[in-house]
């Protein structure tokens, strides 16, 4: 069988607001992303996913929608998405869009109507309840950025549910209008030639129906996420969603290939599942456990990696992630030397890739001040504030960073190193993590191992080392990581020539007996 594009691809996650600003307003827009495609194709990703761009007030970035088919004006139009989608798909690159099917802005007509009046007959397109008979909220349930889920309509006296912001009331999926209405949406944009979609916590979509209280963790503790209060056994993972996600794969399978990726934030066991029992829902359930490892070590990569590809079901395709726009970036989770070790793991291993814009370069947290924090969950906790990861993408030297003309402010500071750490800069220097990075995509389209085959984890006594090997038919390569930055010494078996270091310096036949690694090294091997 022919693999599919998304899985051979490379996926390249935009944050529209933060790509390329060209109407001077200190916002990306999508002329912005449609004129650095050139830059895109040199790069070599093959899928462009787009953060939400449709009408919304913005009370979370774009995944508070007020009108789901239509453009918001501070992005473009639709016919500017028309002409990026003709420009993508001539340069061979697939756009995908996010869907936000879990909740909308509550100045979405169907809001505005659901919440006019008890009798109305969208009251059911959302979740309303009377109060607890201490006038309360219903049940216990707490929102994603902190404090009670529900929030009290005083015109209609109920109260309704949101799992994020107050100005996101979430849809009620058990009612089959809310769910044509969603379908509906799903074909308005595949009629437009969208590739595929990235769904918006998808794992959250069904609620229990008698809205049961769920069990507190007793291990919470100040300072962790305010997710982890509670045990999500009754509004999270809930037996009805497969069949919802079976129902909006059979919407994109009428279309020929497209392609469907979940966000979903579970522990493995439970995240395959979202490939369906006959791989009926999702393409690409979102892994993301290279956010949450216990510490960056060896063993403990190895640990997930290797339980991640034997839990997986037959024929289901990996995928990896390393950083998106809700977690602080990864140069700055393990440091920047590290972080190319990162992406060569993340180019390297079995599955459909996932980068975050400016990961290419190397981008790291920027420092939000307080005062200009506008991420809400930033604004409940600011050391959880997503800002720091979302700032304007570094182009050049020029003011902004050559994100925004220079007379504007952008709506989050640009990254003090941007003179040094820019595309234009980068592209002129041969070793920078840009050319790094775009060495290993080249490597990963080239080699039918690294885009196919098959893995293995090798064993070997050197603690801070991991080691895989890819196979396909008689090519073998070795992918050997130096977790830290010291210099360390491995005994393999064989002879290898060096295809890439993460120094992009020295390229060569090696002894596998006696390898040697620099701290922060990693090689990209091809075994004699
Ligand atoms: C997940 C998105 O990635 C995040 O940015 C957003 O705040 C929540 N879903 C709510 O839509």
């Amino acid at each position: 069988m022919q693999p599919s594009w998304w899985q051979t691809g490379v996926i390249y996650q935009i944050y529209p607001r933060s790509f390329l600003d060209t109407n001077g307003d200190g916002i990306g827009d999508l002329p912005g992303i449609t004129k650095k495609l050139d830059y895109l194709q040199w790069l070599g990703v093959d899928i462009l996913w787009l953060s939400p761009i449709f009408p919304s007030p913005m009370a979370d970035f774009g995944y508070d929608i007020s009108n789901y088919c239509d453009i918001d004006p501070l992005f473009g139009t639709l016919q500017e998405l028309d002409v990026l989608v003709e420009q993508a798909h001539r340069r061979g690159l697939k756009l995908v869009l996010d869907f936000v099917p879990n909740h909308t802005s509550d100045e979405h007509p169907w809001f505005q109507e659901s919440r006019s009046s008890r009798e109305n007959e969208k009251r059911d397109w959302y979740i309303w309840h009377d109060p607890a008979p201490d006038g309360g909220p219903p049940n216990n349930w707490t929102s994603f950025f902190g404090g009670s889920a529900w929030e009290l309509d005083a015109q209609t006296g109920q109260y309704y549910l949101h799992m994020f912001d107050v100005k996101q009331p979430d849809l009620n999926w058990h009612n089959p209008q809310v769910r044509q209405a969603m379908y509906d949406v799903l074909r308005f944009w595949l009629d437009r030639g969208i590739d595929g979609f990235r769904v918006d916590v998808l794992w959250l979509l069904m609620k229990d129906e008698q809205l049961r209280d769920n069990p507190i963790n007793p291990d919470w503790r100040p300072g962790d996420l305010p997710e982890q209060r509670q045990f999500r056994l009754y509004n999270e993972d809930q037996p009805g969603v497969h069949a919802i996600v079976r129902e909006m794969r059979s919407v994109l399978d009428t279309y020929g290939e497209r392609v469907l990726i979940g966000e979903i934030y579970l522990p493995i066991e439970r995240l395959v599942h979202y490939y369906g029992e006959s791989l009926d829902e999702a393409h690409l359930p979102f892994n993301f456990q290279l956010f949450s490892l216990p510490g960056w070590e060896a063993a403990i990569l190895r640990q997930v990696i290797d339980t991640y590809e034997s839990l997986l079901p037959a024929g289901a395709w990996p995928n990896w992630v390393l950083s998106n726009h809700d977690r602080p970036r990864i140069a700055t989770r393990i440091g920047k030397a590290q972080a190319r070790v990162a992406q060569m793991l993340l180019l390297t291993l079995r599955g459909t890739p996932t980068c975050y814009y400016g990961d290419e370069l190397g981008m790291e947290n920027v420092l939000v001040p307080l005062e200009m924090i506008h991420d809400p969950q930033g604004k409940e906790y600011p050391a959880l504030s997503r800002d720091h990861a979302r700032t304007p993408m570094q182009w050049d030297t020029s003011a902004n960073a050559g994100f925004s003309s220079s007379h504007v402010t952008p709506w989050l500071p640009v990254s003090e190193d941007y003179r040094t750490n820019n595309v234009s800069v980068s592209r002129k220097n041969i070793r920078s993590f840009l050319m790094f990075t775009r060495t290993l995509i080249e490597l990963r389209r080239l080699l039918p191992a690294l885009k196919l085959g098959s893995y293995q984890s090798i064993e070997q006594d050197n603690p801070s080392c991991f080691v895989y090997q890819r196979g396909y038919q008689k090519e073998r390569y070795l992918v050997v990581l130096n977790l830290s930055d010291e210099k360390q010494v491995l005994s393999l078996t064989g002879k290898g020539r060096v295809l890439l270091t993460t120094y992009m310096d020295f390229e060569g036949t090696r002894d596998l007996a006696e390898l040697y690694l620099r701290g922060n090294e990693g090689l990209l091997i091809e075994i004699l």
